[in-house]
């Protein structure tokens, strides 16, 4: 599949068929976030892969999130911002932690887009129960968990506001890149 393409169509997927996804597909999907830029190249994060149904529908209930229960396979993203904030203090090592943990969120989605398997971030859950139920050691951080499941739904079309919206060119609320100059005197054909 080519970027563009995975870029343009992952969606969030919140209901999935009875269909099993191939775990390796998984497996590679969690090694692209590898590759994602580190700050210093500190690398801050650890994975975690549930195929446990029973641990999986407690997740679903420590996230008020039912549909998670359907899914059979859970990628937990965790980080452990101690290494950052060695390397560059409290305030600077939290932020890039969260920072790459996010770029590399984004090459696993990409990466599961491309094995035509579907996800949804889930970033509202009871970290502190969920860490007990994994055993997950206290230094770490649950950044965010992905139910991963063959999509049972089309999500409805989403409204994506026109670049123009964002986009400032030197200085903030300039919309032009340049000033377009008008030539002087009697304008070539065509020229408004
Ligand atoms: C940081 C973050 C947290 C999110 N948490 C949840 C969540 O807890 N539950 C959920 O259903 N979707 C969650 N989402 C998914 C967003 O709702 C979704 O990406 C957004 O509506 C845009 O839709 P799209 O992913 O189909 O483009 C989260 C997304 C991000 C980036």
């Amino acid at each position: 599949m080519q970027l563009d393409k995975a870029i343009k169509s992952r969606r969030s997927i919140r209901k999935y068929k009875s269909l099993s996804p191939n775990w390796k597909d998984i497996l590679e999907a969690i090694d692209s976030a590898r590759y994602a830029p580190m700050a210093g190249n500190v690398f801050t994060l650890n994975f975690m892969l549930v195929d446990d149904k029973e641990k999986i529908e407690k997740i679903a209930v420590l996230s008020s999130q039912q549909f998670i229960s359907e899914a059979k396979y859970l990628v937990l993203f965790l980080t452990d911002p101690s290494r950052t904030i060695n390397a560059f203090g409290e305030v600077d090592g939290d932020k890039f932690c969260k920072q790459q943990a996010g770029a590399a969120i984004q090459n696993f989605l990409l990466k599961i887009e491309e094995s035509e398997l579907s996800t949804c971030w889930i970033g509202l859950f009871n970290e502190r129960k969920i860490k007990q139920l994994l055993k997950i050691p206290e230094k770490y951080n649950i950044e965010a968990l992905f139910p991963i499941g063959v999509a049972g739904e089309i999500p409805k079309d989403r409204n994506l506001r026109e670049l123009d919206n964002f986009l400032h060119f030197n200085t903030f609320s300039n919309r032009r890149m340049k000033e377009i100059k008008k030539p002087e005197g009697r304008y070539p054909e065509g020229f408004k």
